[in-house]
């Protein structure tokens, strides 16, 4: 595995340091809603600030904008981050989105943002994944380095790609399947068990693709609609009303789900186990949550749903590692390289 070169063995002192860190937040009523990646791009930006940086600029994308739109502008997660780490040396800069050349890792805009620079930092690893600008660019051009998250992520992530504690559990559901099939190609193999809900478990049992036995849900939560007032009953799951949905696993399969995760000594998991947003259809997902949270595992848990899960049933530190990745996770976990990191030298 490519092991890039720290941020710890940068010689930062005097230096104008650039570090892309993903700081791509839900925002609600133009605020941060939840700054879990903002904190977890602190330790980076401390360390470069504590060694001497002359001057300290982030950058960041926020959500999908088509140009430039004041809906998706960093300045609230700016103010959100001085208030966390005041320093006048520091400075962000807005969305590299709203620049056309971002997504297209066009040359001129990785310039713009190398010039006035001397090294570049990637912490972002929620975007590793994207060959960008200020992904993969930006790094051609400057003396680049991994920061802290992007290292711990490689690191806590990538034990689950060698030799793991057993029994070693996979949990996975939520939409995204093809994405997820492909984690379960690359790890399934060597797990003892993979437990599968949501909409994943649908497809996989209309036709298994996989060339490794699943668990698949045996009772659901049935809705005469998709619809979060839905008339909903509990049935085994051969006995789906025609036309109906499940939307969430059932109690049965729960406690199958709970034990199994229990007995676990290495556990990774990704996607909720039905429309989890939804209340009534949200217990699946809790107790999957709760299972991992109490489990006595090197548990790691991965995608904003999940940790969405485990962080609003206050269990987000139970876990042994939780990811600031999404996609980015299940790329890594599925065996792809990841170009952000590529593009770093070796340590
Ligand atoms: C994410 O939230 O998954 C990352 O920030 C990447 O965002 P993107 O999928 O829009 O590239
Ligand atoms: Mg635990």
């Amino acid at each position: 595995m490519h092991k890039p070169r720290p941020v710890r063995d940068a010689d930062v002192d005097g230096k104008r340091v650039l570090v892309r860190s993903d700081l791509n937040v839900p925002l609600a009523d133009g605020r941060v809603a939840d700054d879990t990646r903002i904190r977890a791009s602190l330790p980076t930006l401390r360390l470069v600030l504590e060694r001497g940086a002359r001057e300290l600029t982030i950058c960041s994308h926020l959500g999908r904008p088509n140009g430039k739109d004041p809906e998706l502008s960093l300045k609230p997660v700016e103010e959100h981050l001085r208030d966390l780490l005041p320093d006048d040396r520091l400075r962000v800069l807005e969305n590299t989105r709203f620049n056309p050349g971002e997504t297209k890792d066009d040359p001129a805009f990785a310039q713009e943002l190398a010039d006035g620079n001397d090294l570049f930092v990637q912490d972002a690893f929620g975007s590793v994944h994207r060959a960008h600008a200020s992904t993969v660019g930006v790094a051609r051009l400057l003396p680049a380095y991994a920061g802290l998250l992007l290292e711990k992520e490689l690191t806590e992530l990538g034990k689950l790609l060698g030799d793991v504690e057993r029994p070693f559990l996979l949990v996975s559901g939520g939409a995204k399947v093809e994405d997820k099939l492909e984690v379960l190609q690359n790890l399934g193999g060597r797990a003892d068990t993979i437990l599968i809900g949501g909409k994943m478990a649908e497809e996989i049992r209309a036709e298994n693709p996989l060339p490794f036995d699943v668990v698949l849900p045996t009772d659901v939560v049935a809705a005469d609609t998709f619809a979060e007032d839905a008339e909903s009953k509990v049935v085994p799951y051969e006995a789906l009303p025609e036309g109906w949905l499940g939307l969430d696993i059932g109690p049965e399969t729960r406690r199958l789900f709970a034990e199994a995760i229990s007995k676990a000594r290495t556990i990774f998991w990704n996607g909720p186990m039905g429309v989890f947003e939804w209340p009534r259809f949200a217990e699946g997902t809790k107790a999957v949550a709760q299972a991992v949270a109490a489990a006595d595992a090197h548990s790691v848990v991965g995608g904003a749903d999940s940790a969405r899960a485990l962080t609003e049933l206050g269990l987000a530190d139970e876990v042994s590692w939780l990811s600031t990745g999404g996609g980015a996770a299940l790329e890594f976990l599925s065996g792809k390289e990841l170009p952000g990191v590529a593009i770093i030298p070796a340590a």
